[in-house]
């Protein structure tokens, strides 16, 4: 069938593309927004899961402290910025999400039996969406990323006495709020098709290995979902940006539970 978007369906096939084009769209421009900003990305014992690991900047949180006198004096400075690329590189070449914007944004095409607007698909076997099989590289730096967060939550379950300084467990709703990114953001990466490719055993063979059979069915497991953890882990992990931003700003007050 010829002519963009003729087709013989007669559902509404154009609202998931629609969908998926508005939710990448308000992640991409507010995580853009909130990296650039540089600053209330921290409160207390929480740090913004786009500033983590924090390797330079102002907060208490960061590695080395503040920006390096050695930063190019041309270059805007935002401790995000030396960080995103990991985990933002995962989620641009995840096979799910490949699938999903190669649809809604490029049209190609715009849902199954929906004409497209090129006449030539190259596809992913040349340049540049060759370059999309760096996935399973980003993913091994993904998973690092995962235990930093996972880490950030225990450390938003101490928060020092204003009198004495003394670290005290409590758990307040940004130690829920970081707790459940981490959750969300450990099923999304450790559900990844290469990731079960990593655990399961060697280049085309199942290991015989009963541990990494059980990590295999397990992560076979989460990849069933894969599509609900990348959306859920997305809105989680911009809410929990926000909220820290917000306390940060005073717009929000933490309601510490106990
Ligand atoms: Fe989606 Fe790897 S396939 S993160």
């Amino acid at each position: 069938m010829s002519g963009f978007g003729n087709t013989s369906r007669n559902d509404i096939w154009w609202v998931r593309p629609l969908l998926v084009f508005l939710g990448l769209s308000s992640f991409i421009v507010y995580a853009t927004w909130a990296a650039l900003q540089g600053e209330h990305y921290a409160i207390g014992p929480y740090l913004s899961p786009f500033y983590s690991p924090e390797i330079f900047g102002s907060s208490p949180h960061s590695w080395f402290g503040p920006k390096p006198s050695w930063w190019p004096m041309v270059l805007p400075f935002s401790p995000a910025m030396l960080i995103l690329w990991a985990p933002g590189g995962m989620r641009f070449t995840c096979y799910y999400y490949r699938g999903a914007y190669y649809k809604s944004f490029w049209a190609d095409p715009p849902a199954c039996a929906v004409s497209e607007p090129r006449k030539t698909y190259l596809g992913e076997n040349s340049f540049p969406l060759i370059m999309q099989n760096i996935h399973r590289y980003f993913l091994y730096l993904a998973v690092i990323f995962v235990f930093f967060l996972a880490h950030d939550a225990w450390k938003a379950m101490w928060f020092a006495d204003p009198l004495t300084g003394e670290q005290t467990f409590g758990v307040g709703v940004g130690t829920l709020v970081l707790t459940l990114n981490a959750t969300l953001l450990g099923g999304y990466t450790f559900g990844c098709h290469s990731f079960r490719h990593l655990i399961g055993g060697f280049k085309d063979r199942l290991s015989k290995s009963p541990v990494q059979r059980k990590l295999y069915n397990c992560a076979s497991c989460l990849n069933r979902r894969h599509m609900n953890w990348a959306w859920f882990s997305l809105f989680g992990v911009m809410f929990a940006d926000l909220y820290v931003r917000l306390c940060s700003m005073g717009i929000w007050t933490d309601w510490r539970i106990f």
